[in-house]
């Protein structure tokens, strides 16, 4: 039997993404951004994102079938992130998935948006290794999970560890401002850290102490980072000479990454699992790729890495985990599926 044609529909932040998967091959993948609007305010604006999504929903979805050569009455399911995300950005799109569901009269299935992130990678690199330790790094989040079944059954996607403060991109974000760098502020930095030294300032790399190990062997902090960011560049600008824009940016991009790329490894290595695979936004970091790699290969660990335009929030993703679902015979959700916005994986 041929493999499930499935339309997904994403839009917990701030893109509305729209993809059409046929099983792990990538037939269209639209996404509308209102990156830029929210860009003048230095981080994304709930509302403004809810109003962008009702408006950019029924094109992209056009566009998306449109690229797939499709009717939306050829798909065999509908897939939405029902959460975790801004709730009225949810919203949205969970309504615009019922909508469809119920007028094409096909079944209906809420993915988790982190679990999406993990799923993105079949389309390609084909099906997943399970299990695997899969590392997710965005402006709104940064985890580690045990990744057995990326449907989620019977606890298949299992967090090991997460930030306690701010999340990775969050952290790329918030230096960038105080760098002068424009938002987001992610790719500015990577840009930037090229031409500086990730030596030439030895910023702290969190819960890393022996100490926090024992608590937080797989969390994040990254508030601390910043705070330490901050505080050099006012000492720097009291004295008068010029901030070494991309010296702090490499020393700031080294340590996220380092603490990042030593605990995923820990985490896979603990487990006994030889499979990590990175997802997100930050994971588009060159650094962070090059860095993973490097320390992977020595421990005979595989890391697998989506390219850039799947590691950022897209609808291929959420049709990506859709087809697992259908693939593997999970059950439709019903017609009250919730937007929740602090869904757990
Ligand atoms: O996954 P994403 O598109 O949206 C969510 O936050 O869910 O991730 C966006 C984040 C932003 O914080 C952005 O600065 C960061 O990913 N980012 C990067 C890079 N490209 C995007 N961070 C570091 N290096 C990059 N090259
Ligand atoms: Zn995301």
């Amino acid at each position: 039997t041929d493999a499930p044609l499935v339309l997904g529909i994403e839009t917990s932040c701030d893109e509305t993404g729209v993809g059409i998967v046929r099983g792990h091959e990538l037939l269209a993948d639209a996404v509308a951004s209102s990156v830029d609007e929210h860009a003048r305010f230095g981080g994304v604006v709930p509302e403004v994102a809810s109003r962008a999504h009702l408006e950019a929903m029924v094109p992209t979805i056009e566009r998306a079938c449109e690229t797939a050569g499709i009717r939306p009455s050829d798909v065999d399911a509908i897939a939405v992130t029902s959460g975790p995300g801004l709730a009225g950005a949810l919203l949205v799109g969970v309504a615009a998935a019922k909508a469809l569901a119920v007028g094409l009269d096909k079944p209906l299935y809420g993915v988790n948006h982190l679990a999406a992130h993990v799923a993105v990678d079949q389309l390609e690199h084909g099906a997943l290794p399970e299990p695997c330790v899969a590392m997710l790094v965005s402006g709104g989040h940064s985890s580690l999970l045990r990744v057995t079944d990326v449907t989620g059954a019977d606890g298949g996607v299992d967090p090991m560890g997460a930030t306690i403060d701010d999340a990775a991109g969050e952290a790329f974000d918030k230096v960038a401002r105080l760098l002068g760098l424009p938002f987001p502020g992610g790719p500015h930095i990577d840009r930037a850290a090229r031409e500086g030294s990730s030596v030439y300032v030895d910023f702290p790399r969190g819960l890393t102490s022996r100490r926090d190990l024992e608590r937080h062997r797989f969390d994040f902090s990254f508030s601390g980072l910043k705070t330490a960011v901050a505080r050099w560049v006012e000492a720097r600008e009291r004295s008068g000479e010029p901030v070494p824009v991309a010296d702090v940016a490499a020393s700031f991009q080294e340590a996220v990454c380092d603490v990042l790329v030593r605990k995923a490894l820990d985490a896979a290595s603990s487990e006994g699992i030889e499979d990590l695979l990175i997802g997100g936004g930050v994971a588009a970091n060159s650094r962070l790729r090059h860095l993973a790699e490097e320390r992977a290969a020595k421990l005979g660990i595989r890391v697998r890495v989506p390219r850039p335009g799947l590691c950022t929030d897209n609808g291929a993703m959420v049709a990506a985990l859709g087809a697992e679902m259908v693939a593997r015979g999970r059950t439709p959700s019903s017609l009250d599926l919730p937007a929740d916005s602090s869904l757990p994986v």
